[in-house]
């Protein structure tokens, strides 16, 4: 059974990657954007009364932000990703997806109703195959991938995955939630990175992790924006937000462009931690991000390490299967620029104290 607390502690389990959520002039944009704003709620949907100049402003920052041609502004990445994708696609239609897309991304492509082939975590071959196999099918053929993996932190092979889009005539969506603001040039993604953002049918950037605002925005072109206006039931059938979260989002948007020192404390608390954990034998996936999974391999060790460490002062999290395949329960740390290296070496003492108690190890 899972229940609700609050966070109490070191948090090691948050998406505020950047550490704005406690910002004082993101406090100030929404101030701004309370006074500026007639009304303090949208009243409706875009389509209906809830559009406003402010958001015309944020989807054309976004649209720059990404390297694409046009931008739109879901309530949140849930909201995008679902919209997106039951739009998009259908029945004749295929869809090759990671297997460890996120939650939003496996819902859009049931609401869909396409033929979906699930493709490996990261498998190019499997892949490769796959697409050989279905490059005769008339319809639509679009993989769908995350670009930095919410809950093992390892980056997709986003460069192979364009050259199999290419190759076999497909589309390719990219959700960069947990990339926004921390990878790329001044936080702008992987895929703008690669300098690829005008190839995507789509690419997805959340507000609401190192934005620490709430919402997401689908970038990509003129035509996509137009489609999904008229067809992303999401968008179309759900009240937006209030017009004042727009100040705070473009506030979030100026603030992560030059963070470069943020960034790079981030990557540097990622490598402690990272190099601790394997120096002292604990299994934390192979790869280097913000987000580090220390996995444990059961959801009642799981549980067990999470309470043991949030005794000492920490807030972690025990992810368990379900929400992970089983074997892979763990403890997703994620960390933000606020925290200190002695935050990670306290941390680390802390593992090993419980470690030692034979809690759990590995
Ligand atoms: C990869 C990915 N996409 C989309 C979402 C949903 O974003 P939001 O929390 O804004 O609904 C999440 C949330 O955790 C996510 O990890």
């Amino acid at each position: 059974m899972r229940e609700l607390s609050t966070i109490q502690g070191v948090n090691l389990c948050s998406n505020d990657y950047l550490g704005l959520s406690t910002d004082p002039r993101l406090k100030e944009s929404l101030q701004e954007g309370l006074e500026y704003s007639e009304r303090i709620s949208a009243t409706g949907s875009r389509l209906l009364s809830g559009h406003h100049a402010v958001w015309d402003e944020l989807e054309a920052r976004f649209a720059a932000f990404a390297g694409t041609e046009a931008a739109l502004f879901f309530n949140s990445g849930f909201a995008a990703n679902t919209g997106l994708l039951s739009a998009l696609l259908g029945p004749g239609d295929v869809v090759f997806s990671d297997a460890l897309n996120h939650a939003s991304i496996i819902d859009g492509i049931r609401l869909s109703g396409v033929h979906k082939v699930i493709y490996p975590h990261g498998d190019l071959n499997f892949l490769a195959d796959a697409m050989r196999g279905h490059s005769q099918t008339s319809g639509s053929r679009v993989i769908v991938t995350e670009s930095i993996f919410s809950m093992d932190g390892d980056r997709a092979p986003l460069n192979e995955l364009f050259q199999l889009a290419a190759r076999y005539g497909a589309e390719i969506i990219v959700d960069e939630a947990h990339a926004t603001g921390v990878c790329g040039p001044h936080g702008r993604g992987l895929v703008a990175e690669l300098g690829l953002a005008q190839e995507a049918l789509a690419v997805v950037h959340t507000c609401s992790k190192a934005l620490a605002s709430a919402g997401a925005v689908i970038c990509g072109s003129k035509t996509l924006k137009q489609f999904l206006i008229n067809h992303a039931r999401s968008f179309i059938f759900s009240t937006a937000l209030p017009p004042y979260l727009a100040f705070q989002v473009r506030a979030a948007l100026q603030l992560i462009n030059p963070m470069e020192a943020e960034r790079d404390h981030l990557a540097s608390l990622s490598t402690r931690l990272r190099e601790r954990l394997r120096s002292e034998g604990f299994d934390c996936g192979a790869r280097d991000s913000h987000i580090v999974p220390l996995m444990i391999g059961s959801n009642a060790a799981a549980l067990d390490l999470a309470m043991a460490l949030q005794e000492r002062g920490f807030a972690v999290r025990a992810i368990r299967s379900p929400s992970v395949p089983p074997g892979t329960e763990r403890l997703r740390l994620s960390l933000t620029a606020r925290l200190t290296m002695s935050d990670i070496d306290r941390f680390m003492d802390s593992v090993l104290a419980v470690s030692a108690l034979d809690i759990s190890h590995g």
